[in-house]
């Protein structure tokens, strides 16, 4: 069985957010989805505007998603990819090159993003057309 792990917030799910899981769960036959905790988010400089307990709720239900752990901090990815026996790990090319030191580890795979779909983008959206 090849197992595969992907890491994010997932805040306000959107389908670029959809389309990300779907390509991660076709590299292989098991997906693991690890959620920003809301102590992890704010150590990056972002809120969420769903708590932890509610985006893990949302990714858990979909399924294409076998399991859902919490990311608490940056060094975590090594232990998590090792206790697993994670194959390959997945990520939006965002973050190209990013991870590459995972190599050593498993598979690293950096994925196209959607174009024009963010979190960050609906949130701006939705205050101008409230305006
Ligand atoms: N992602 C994607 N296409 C998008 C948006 C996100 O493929 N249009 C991917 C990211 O590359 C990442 C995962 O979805 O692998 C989770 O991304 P996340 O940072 O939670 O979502 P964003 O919408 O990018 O959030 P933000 O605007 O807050 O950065």
């Amino acid at each position: 069985m090849k197992k595969i792990i992907t890491y994010g917030t997932y805040d306000m799910f959107h389908p670029g957010h959809l389309k990300l899981l779907k390509r991660a769960k076709a590299l292989g036959d098991h997906l693991t989805v690890a959620i920003s905790s809301d102590e992890f988010n704010q150590l990056k400089g972002k809120s969420s505007y769903y708590s932890f307990e509610d985006r893990a709720e949302i990714v858990e239900a979909l399924t294409i998603v076998d399991e859902v752990i919490r990311e608490d901090n940056w060094e975590q990815k090594v232990t998590d990819i090792q206790k697993l026996n994670i194959d390959t790990f997945v990520i939006g090319d965002d973050w190209e090159g990013h991870f590459d030191f995972l190599k050593e580890y498993c598979e690293v795979v950096y994925l196209k993003r959607t174009e024009g779909i963010s979190t960050t983008k609906i949130k701006e959206d939705l205050k101008e057309t409230t305006k």
